[in-house]
């Protein structure tokens, strides 16, 4: 059951935030696939947290000043022919009746009212360069407004803020029903990655197994994909965004996964790396060995007060130090860190953070240094390494693409790995046998 008061209170703690401002949320713009096909609509992730509200061409206007009117809707009418072609729409009833704000109106009075909700405003609030017809909209809004209080000295906006120091500083801390969202995405990642270990093996497809991860993914309730899975096997796993999906996996190959399911509006981020013969080789097994060392050294320095900066430090230095063990690199670990010779094999950051966009919002900077994490942060934490095919090192090693990814929570006194799936060595191994 759709419980209004989880966005009722997010509103008025953004509210409680912002002082005598007015904030203007627009959906995201359906955008067409080819004629008369759209790409499948996702609400924008700022109007959803604050209103649960997912259908298109909608606009969230919250404001201060209007006591009566703190939080509004434009939405789509009722319209019994268009619900025919478009399906359900709640109209202006609805987003009353079922969403708990003060008014609602027909996304087509947008124009006319706009310039009513930011008189008597400070500050106006709105994302500009993200949608750049909707800013035409609200510029024209803000321009009417001022010629008209001009006149009698009323007060209109004299900024235009982001919502990065608003609505993206309270997305960033995660409260408990989000983690609880986030666990269950992750869970049913897991299904995901599991069932795409039984089914790999020599001769499979890799989009047969991209199939088994959607099929668990909206199987176990998910909405959709938090990004395109990427299923890359052999040499296909040293491509970081391959999507292409389309080869048939070898043996003796790995293979590497990065997917991850979105449920209830929040993403889960995952990626394993496993043989498709259910066994490493000796120099998989060793570079393996060496990404599993230090993502766990990187989630063991999860905790309140430490950065991201840091994390990837850990990283760097536990990769480097296996790099070297391993003879990918030479000379000293120092030397390779100072030299940035260990970019060759490492080539990416360890986190970004997570939450209800896979790179979530939030900044990992405050003041221009490194932002300390707080309980309520939920970052991935994705260490690899990617050998090319002509990398001037043993012959072993080349072709050889490895990435471990979780999803890990800070917590009062530490850290939540929200992520089960098996990684290590013998429990990796044993997952995909369980295939047969
Ligand atoms: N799946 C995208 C990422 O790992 O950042
Ligand atoms: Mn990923
Ligand atoms: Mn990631």
């Amino acid at each position: 059951m759709f419980d209004p008061s989880v966005y009722a209170a997010r509103r008025k703690a953004l509210l409680d935030r912002i002082g005598r401002g007015v904030v203007v949320l627009p959906s995201v713009p359906l955008a067409t696939r080819n004629s008369d096909v759209e790409h499948a609509h996702r609400q924008h992730s700022d109007v959803y947290y604050l209103s649960g509200f997912d259908e298109p061409d909608a606009v969230l206007v919250l404001s201060n000043v209007h006591a009566e009117h703190q939080a509004v809707l434009f939405v789509r009418p009722k319209n019994r022919e268009r619900e025919i072609w478009d399906g359900f729409r709640h109209g202006v009833e609805g987003a009353v009746g079922t969403f708990g704000v003060d008014a609602a109106f027909p996304v087509s009075e947008l124009e006319q009212r706009l310039p009513d909700y930011l008189e008597g405003a400070g500050r106006l609030h709105h994302e500009l360069g993200e949608h750049t017809e909707f800013d035409g909209q609200v510029l024209r809004a803000l321009h009417l407004v001022r010629m008209r209080c001009r006149r009698d000295g009323r007060t209109t906006p004299t900024e235009i803020v982001s919502t990065q120091v608003s609505i993206h500083e309270m997305r960033l801390v995660k409260q408990e029903a989000e983690l609880a969202l986030m666990r269950r995405a992750n869970a049913i990642t897991t299904e995901g990655h599991l069932a795409a270990m039984r089914v790999s093996r020599p001769g499979r497809f890799e989009y047969e197994v991209e199939a088994e991860l959607l099929r668990a993914f909206r199987g176990g309730g998910a909405e959709r994909p938090a990004y395109d899975s990427i299923v890359g096997s052999g040499p296909n796993a040293t491509v970081l965004p391959y999507r292409r999906n389309d080869r048939q996996m070898q043996d003796g190959d790995l293979l590497l996964i990065d997917a991850g399911c979105e449920f209830g509006y929040y993403a889960a981020d995952v990626t394993r790396t496993f043989p498709v013969n259910g066994t490493f080789s000796p120099a998989q097994r060793d570079l393996y060995e060496v990404v599993l060392a230090a993502q766990d050294a990187c989630i063991a320095a999860v905790k309140p007060g430490a950065t991201m900066d840091g994390v990837h430090q850990v990283a760097v230095r536990v990769l480097t130090e296996g790099m070297i063990r391993v003879g990918l690199l030479q000379g000293s670990v120092d030397a390779a860190i100072e030299s940035g010779s260990y970019r060759e094999f490492y080539m990416h950051r360890t986190s970004h953070w997570l939450g209800m966009d896979v790179h979530d919002v939030g900044s990992t900077f405050l003041a221009g240094a490194p932002r300390p994490f707080a309980p309520g942060h939920v970052l991935t934490i994705e260490p690899g390494l990617y050998v090319a095919l002509d990398a001037a090192v043993d012959e072993r090693f080349r072709g050889i693409g490895i990435r471990i990814e979780d999803d890990v929570a800070v917590t009062l006194d530490g850290h939540e790995n929200l992520t089960t799936v098996p990684k290590t060595v013998a429990d990796v191994e044993a997952a995909v046998r369980a295939g047969g």
